[in-house]
């Protein structure tokens, strides 16, 4: 019943401008882990322009159907959904996305995107986040860490010796140029410029935009990885 009810209602939610990625506010990030647990985005990017009241029965459902939020993070998803994907969304704001274009730095979007799990120096979590420190997987191909980025990665791997069976979620939210500049700078930090082998190039943000076109799922990353060995 409930779902018959929210499904009338996309339907007469107003034609909204297609929105291709969740935009920016506080939350978005929550929304993007929380949100792709077991659907895409597509779900979510297509209610755009509910009101506050419709956005509540919808996570509702999608707790009822196994979301495990706290309170706190369903109040900061509620907020988030309701202002910024709301009826009266904030213009986007045009200057910040320009300077993040401009001045996109690898090191800000390591510490944006990536630190949470590989650490501070890359040095991972034992057992569940792999290191990106002397990671030898980050030469055995050009494409091999933009794709992981992109599309995630699940499986077991194995680095250094060490196992992983873990899930990386994809950040394909990240702009071309956010996710040149992070590959190419876990490349050469870390201690990885040693395995770095000379002439080595860096991927451009045109080739990132290219790989997006793959296409893969996490698992397909992983398959790829496999032949690498
Ligand atoms: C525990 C699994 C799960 C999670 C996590 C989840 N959803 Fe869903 N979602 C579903 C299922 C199941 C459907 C129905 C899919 C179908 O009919 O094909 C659905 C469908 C939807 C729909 C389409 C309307 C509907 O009710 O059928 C929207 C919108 C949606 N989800 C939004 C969200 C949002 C926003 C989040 C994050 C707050 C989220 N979902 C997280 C399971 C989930
Ligand atoms: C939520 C935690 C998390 C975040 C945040 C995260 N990763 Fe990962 N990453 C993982 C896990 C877990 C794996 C291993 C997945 C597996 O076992 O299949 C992984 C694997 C990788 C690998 C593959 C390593 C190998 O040996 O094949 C690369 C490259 C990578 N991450 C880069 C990044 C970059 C760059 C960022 C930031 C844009 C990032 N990760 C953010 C959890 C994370």
């Amino acid at each position: 019943m409930k779902k018959l009810w929210i499904l009338a209602l996309l339907a007469l939610a107003p034609a909204f401008a297609q929105l291709t990625e969740l935009p920016p506010g506080p939350g978005r990030d929550l929304a993007f882990t929380k949100c792709q647990q077991c659907h895409d985005l597509g779900y979510v990017l297509d209610s755009a322009g509910l009101d506050r009241e419709a956005w509540k029965d919808i996570i509702l459902s999608m707790m009822d159907a196994g979301l495990e939020l706290t309170d706190e993070e369903f109040a900061t998803l509620l907020d988030y959904f309701s202002t910024y994907m709301g009826e009266n969304p904030p213009p986007p704001p045009e200057e910040e996305a320009e300077q993040i274009k401009k001045d996109v730095t690898g090191i800000d979007v390591y510490k944006k995107a990536c630190v949470a799990c590989h650490g501070e120096n890359g040095q991972g979590v034992p057992g569940a986040f792999p290191p990106l420190a002397e990671n030898p997987y980050l030469f055995k191909d050009r494409a091999y860490p933009a794709l992981v980025v992109i599309f995630g990665l699940e499986g077991p791997i194995e680095v250094n010796g060490q196992t992983y069976s873990g899930l990386m979620p994809s950040f394909a939210y990240l702009s071309d140029e956010e996710i040149a500049a992070v590959v190419a700078f876990i490349r050469n930090n870390f201690g990885n410029d040693k395995l770095r082998p000379e002439d080595f190039e860096d991927l451009t943000p045109e080739e990132v935009k290219a790989l997006r076109q793959k296409n893969l799922q996490a698992k397909d990353v992983h398959a790829l990885r496999e032949k690498l060995k």
